[in-house]
């Protein structure tokens, strides 16, 4: 099995401007890439983008526009947010890339030729909008169709299936066996519900070019491209295919590269609306090719913004961009990674997004900082004092609670154990009283223990917080006059800032904001 810890988020469609559920997802996905290379694993985080499918067909064809050139656009921007989240991927999958074209094609080519499709006559209802067959039983009492799936008309077609039902047993089995493989648990009991109550359904792998030509030809028959998840999915390993990783190759008769790196299995992070595919699909189609299953499977929730859905068509956004240009890309990565745990929905409130920045990241950790600067270069010419043992055990004990709570996915609780001596050194602050101590020359032993105490915490502070909010622990690290970057975990060992070492003049981490402003 690879050592390479290989993390990746779902690809989003590349139809409309990237929203707060995908910056979230992408967030919190390069913050436990992150932590996995601060405590010195080898990482590789992959992202990117779904860019076949009928939508972007559609869209593209209503701007009187060619389907490759609209995404070409559209992935400017998609990437342009990668960079504005901060985010640390190793590579950008788009689904029109010939490396991944071919890795489906022959993912595809090697399943046909091992004869695991049929095909069959599909007669029913189909949504174009949802890209979706349907049934009777999706009928409404009034025998309508739901309006989410816009007109929906009679339909027959020839497509090629995939069975599953044959896979059920095995896979119920792996989830018994392998009570991490899902998380969290809710969600993998959620999983193992469905599948021990429901028969799998053949899975529709084809769509005929007569009515979408926008996706990846099936390699045996030309007259179709392959539909959804067979390509969406299979991003996960063409990544790794491309780059020669000897897991995939080997398996599936592509060149090797020698010295490739071993990649696969991955960890995914994804919504908990496309588990099924993930959970249940896409293990199966991995076995059947004969590759390892996924190491994990992390579904995360929903975000509401004032207890409604996010929708364009209401208005009801949180446009991320937007929030970072007001209020820097900390404070957005900060929010998102505090206010959820994994798996739990969120809500977005302005109200409560202001209120964590001024409690938490402002009046907490900035002026921590702030004010444990300012008193080293008013008291101390900005000279750390020699080494002390104060707030030490706290943060020992902050540094493990926060470890292990990175370890277990739990970001939230990450964020908390930190902020634990982020409270504690305020308090200790208050409880010292260093501005009084300064007055008087006979506690200058003292002061000198209790403002290395402070400085010393405010550097260890920045290497536990640099998977969350990397730019404020970088500058943090400047402003202690340290060249070095904190993104090593093993620096929150205590007595790292040497005596006599220059800090620089404190500025602020994060400027108040006037929360009266509409
Ligand atoms: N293209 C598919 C995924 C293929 S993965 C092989 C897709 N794209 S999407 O753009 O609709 O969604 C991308 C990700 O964003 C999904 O994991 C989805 O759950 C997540 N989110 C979309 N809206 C969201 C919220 N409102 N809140 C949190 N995450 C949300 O599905």
């Amino acid at each position: 099995m690879s050592e390479t810890f290989y993390i990746t988020t779902a690809i989003d469609y590349v139809n409309g401007a990237p929203h707060l559920g995908h910056a979230y997802e992408k967030v919190i996905t390069d913050v436990i890439a992150r932590s996995r290379r601060s405590l010195g694993r080898e990482v590789f985080f992959l992202t990117g983008l779904d860019e076949h499918g009928q939508k972007v067909q559609q869209a593209a064809a209503a701007e009187g526009r060619d389907p490759q050139a609209y995404c070409d656009d559209l992935a400017v921007a998609w990437k342009a947010m990668a960079a504005r989240l901060d985010l640390t991927h190793d590579d950008f999958i788009r689904t029109t890339e010939e490396r991944h074209r071919s890795t489906v094609q022959t993912l595809l080519a090697k399943l046909h030729r091992e004869g695991r499709f049929t095909t069959g006559t599909y007669e029913g209802w189909y949504s174009y909008k949802e890209e979706t067959f349907l049934t009777e039983k999706d009928r409404l009492p009034d025998g309508t169709f739901p309006a989410v799936y816009g007109d929906v008309t009679p339909l027959t077609e020839r497509n090629y299936f995939f069975p599953l039902r044959e896979h059920q047993e095995w896979l119920i089995q792996h989830l018994e066996d392998h009570p991490e493989f899902i998380q969290p648990d809710f969600r993998r009991n959620e999983v193992l519900g469905f599948l021990r109550s429901e028969t799998l359904e053949d899975l529709c792998i084809s769509r005929p070019k007569s009515r979408l030509s926008w996706g990846i030809t099936l390699p045996f028959d030309t007259d179709y491209v392959t539909y959804v998840w067979f390509d969406a999915l299979t991003n996960y390993i063409s990544v790794p295919a491309a780059r020669g990783d000897p897991g995939i190759t080997g398996i599936l008769g592509l060149p090797g590269i020698a010295g490739a790196p071993s990649l696969w299995p991955a960890v995914h992070v994804i919504g908990k609306d496309i588990l099924k595919f993930h959970a249940v699909y896409w293990p199966i189609m991995l076995r059947v090719a004969g590759i390892p299953l996924p190491r994990q499977i992390l579904a995360h929730g929903w975000w509401q913004k004032d207890g409604q859905k996010l929708s364009k068509s209401t208005g009801n956004v949180v446009d991320p961009m937007a929030v970072i240009d007001e209020w820097g890309v900390d404070a957005f990565r900060y929010y998102v990674t505090r206010e959820l745990d994994l798996g739990a929905d969120g809500n977005w409130t302005d109200a409560g997004f202001a209120a964590r920045y001024q409690a938490e990241l402002a009046n907490g950790l900035g002026n921590l900082v702030n004010r444990s600067l300012k008193m080293l270069v008013s008291y101390r010419a900005g000279r750390v004092p020699r080494p002390s043992g104060d707030l030490q055990a706290e943060a020992r004990a902050a540094v493990q609670a926060t470890r292990e709570a990175y370890d277990g996915f739990r970001l939230q609780g990450a964020l908390q154990a930190t902020w634990e001596l982020v409270t504690r050194a305020n308090k200790f602050v208050e409880e010292t009283a260093p501005f009084k101590m300064a007055k008087d020359p006979a506690k200058a032993a003292r002061l000198d223990e209790v403002l290395y105490a402070l400085v010393e915490t405010c550097r260890i502070l920045a290497v536990m917080l640099w998977p969350v909010i990397p730019g404020t622990s970088a500058r943090i690290y400047q402003q202690l006059g340290l060249e070095t970057a904190p993104d090593r975990w093993v620096s929150t060992e205590w007595g790292g800032l040497a005596e006599g070492h220059a800090v620089r003049e404190p500025q602020a981490l994060f400027p108040r904001k006037d929360l009266a402003k509409p």
